[in-house]
């Protein structure tokens, strides 16, 4: 059997037994014959969940550009590893071959090193879904500096927190990037957030929208000039397996984002396996994933994972209802798209606009449907799979998280049976587990509990960036021995999972992972608020939305309530990015404490979510009757 490819339920399980009973024969054999390598490892891995440490392939060395690009160059030189699709459908899709690839990675490297960039270097980058943001990714996975991707439509706060937390010294952006019929000026925030990072002492900028810029003497280049007289031949830094290739922020409950750090050959081969398999790619498939390549999905699947495999992967610059809601099939007949991966969020969007959007085209060339980010609602899973899907392609249900680098639990198409608003099966490898609140495992079926991991598996990331106490404490040391993924997950009678959404203070607001506490800490920072506290709520298209309870310090009228409401999200649109603001903002006269002053959210979320008649005990609390009070206000 290949246990690359897996082609039948059959396959699957015996492949899923030999990846759990000999995890190291397993893995080292779809690592030896699958990738390229300049020396093998000496040892497949060694683990402890308790330090915690994880070590894949250890003493092999690699470079993944030269996996992902140069070994495709005999046979796939002219095949189109990139295609980018542009925001207006006007302007003509680009199709960059390997050969193509090869060159453009080389040049942007060969620039990074102009400037000094060295192997270990922190990169921050914080460019639109343009072709130089690929270039800058894998330019810098091509000397062995390590990527820190900052997603576009962050604030400049919140990129001056993670160039600062990573200590990056350039910064690579654009002039602007276009979002619909709006262009956003990228450097104009990029020079706000360098106030606050004195150790930035180079950003190159790619020309996209063309707008005015102000360019700071001394510290800002153009892109441009300076690719086009880079040589196109730059040879890969040789990487020892565990080096890191990159870091990306992911918020975490409490306090700073969180820079899980991935290392180079584990993330390689995972990404890649699981990308062949719950795709089912085959050599001349068109694959899309919608997602930016700020998020962990648009580095493993847009990406790493695609082009590890010598795949044609689309990068789309738009948005789905640019210049109408038609645009996302309008591409997937343009380009004969096979597979389609995308998150709930959009689906539930597109499937309240009238259906013409949809019939329009001629999606037959579907073969797989995926989606990602948050739990998929049975409503919004059979639009997918009777609108889209014409019930003959399978909808892949996957769930993973930043941290794991890639797909952990996934039908595999064509040989797991789907069941809607299931994730279904661990992939090979994967060895999930619930828990009980006491911290014991749940065994067998139809049970419901906290999700773990009991093993690792090679893409796990291995810290958090200059901070590997809090990446203890927040993954092992719930469950010893265990990694805890912060999701809540059933299993059904034939051991299928449902992942039922987080157990921590994160809400996943349009499939963005969003913690509480610095949004309440942007709140709080308002002159006249004294105390805040964010709850998530069921939304149509969003998943959930936020609703915030603020107390302030003195009482403000109902006119200075709507001054104060628009007041509040500005503040979070600038600390953290347009995508926390509240949806609803209540004002109340204070919050339910414990009697140790901790907010009991749960009595919150309940009233946010107009579920009043089971309360729990609210005799504990310090302030029993706020709870009438704010119900009141509420209307619940
Ligand atoms: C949630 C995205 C249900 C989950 C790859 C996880 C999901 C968090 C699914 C990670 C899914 C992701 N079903 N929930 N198929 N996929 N999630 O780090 O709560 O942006 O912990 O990674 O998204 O989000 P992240």
């Amino acid at each position: 059997m290949n246990t690359y490819h897996i082609k039948n339920l059959e396959e699957y399980f015996q492949a899923y037994r030999e990846s759990v009973t000999e995890p190291e024969t397993f893995w080292g054999t779809i690592a030896e014959k699958n990738f390229s390598w300049h020396k093998k490892w000496n040892r497949v891995l060694s683990w402890d969940f308790n330090t915690p440490e994880v070590k894949w392939f250890e003493g092999a060395q690699l470079n993944i550009t030269e996996n992902c690009i140069d070994r495709h160059l005999s046979e796939r030189a002219d095949k189109t590893a990139l295609l980018f699709e542009p925001n207006d459908p006007k302007e003509p899709a680009q199709h960059i071959s390997y050969q193509q690839l090869h060159g453009q990675v080389n040049k942007m490297a060969n620039v990074l090193k102009g400037q000094g960039v060295k192997k270990g270097d922190r990169v921050c980058i914080y460019l639109p879904m343009i072709p130089e943001l690929a270039f800058a990714v894998l330019a810098c996975a091509r000397i062995g500096a390590i990527h820190s991707v900052v997603f576009a439509g962050f604030s400049a706060t919140a990129l001056s927190t993670r160039i600062n937390d990573c200590d990056a010294t350039i910064v690579l952006t654009a002039d602007g990037s276009f979002r619909g019929n709006k262009i956003i000026d990228l450097k104009a925030i990029v020079d706000v957030a360098l106030t606050h990072c004195s150790q930035v002492s180079c950003v190159l900028v790619a020309e996209r929208t063309g707008n005015a810029i102000a360019m700071v003497p001394g510290r800002d280049l153009a892109m441009a000039p300076l690719l086009q007289k880079a040589s196109s031949e730059c040879v890969a830094t040789v990487m020892e397996a565990e080096d890191p290739l990159f870091i990306l922020y992911t918020s975490g409950s409490t306090g700073k984002p969180k820079g899980m750090v991935h290392s180079c050959a584990g993330y390689m081969v995972y990404s890649a396996h699981t990308f062949k398999n719950i795709f089912q790619y085959e050599e001349d498939d068109v694959y899309w994933c919608t997602a930016d390549i700020g998020w962990i999905t648009g580095h493993s699947y847009i990406l790493y994972g695609p082009l590890a495999n010598g795949a044609t992967t689309i990068m789309f610059e738009g948005v789905p209802s640019y210049p109408d809601f038609g645009r996302f099939w309008e591409i997937v007949e343009k380009h004969k798209v096979n597979q389609f991966y995308t998150a709930p969020t959009a689906i539930r969007a597109l499937a309240k606009e009238n259906i013409e959007f949809v019939e329009k085209y001629d999606l037959s060339s579907l073969k797989v449907l995926g989606t990602v980010g948050e739990p998929i609602n049975e409503e919004a899973w059979h639009w997918y799979d009777n609108v889209i899907g014409k019930k003959k392609s399978p909808i892949v249900d996957t769930w993973w998280q930043t941290e794991t680098g890639g797909i952990m639990i996934s039908p595999i198409p064509y040989c797991t049976p789907t069941k809607p608003t299931f994730a279904t099966l661990p992939f090979l490898g994967i060895q999930p587990a619930l828990m009980d609140e006491n911290g014991n495992e749940i065994e067998g079926n139809q049970v419901e509990g906290r999700l773990c991991i009991k093993h690792p598996w090679p893409s796990i990331a291995r810290s958090i960036w200059g901070d590997h106490e809090r990446y203890r404490q927040t993954y092992f040391s719930a469950y010893p021995n265990h990694y805890f993924t912060g999701d809540g997950a059933s299993r059904d009678a034939v051991g299928y999972y449902r992942i039922t959404g987080r157990v921590d203070d994160v809400i996943i607001v349009s499939g963005h992972n969003l913690g509480t506490a610095p949004i309440e800490d942007a709140i709080n920072e308002h002159s006249k608020v004294a105390e805040s506290a964010i709850v998530g709520f069921p939304h149509d298209i969003k998943g959930n939305a936020l609703f915030g309870y603020v107390t302030l310090k003195k009482e403000a009228s109902e006119k200075e309530q709507t001054i104060l409401r628009k007041e509040i999200n500005e503040l979070i649109a600038d600390k953290i990015g347009p995508i926390a603001k509240l949806e609803i903002i209540t004002f109340v006269p204070g919050l339910p404490k414990t009697r140790s002053g901790k907010i009991m959210r749960r009595i919150l979320r309940k009233i946010a979510h107009k579920e009043v008649s089971n309360l729990g005990d609210t005799s504990t609390l310090l302030n029993p009757d706020i709870v009438n009070q704010i119900r009141e206000i509420v209307g619940v």
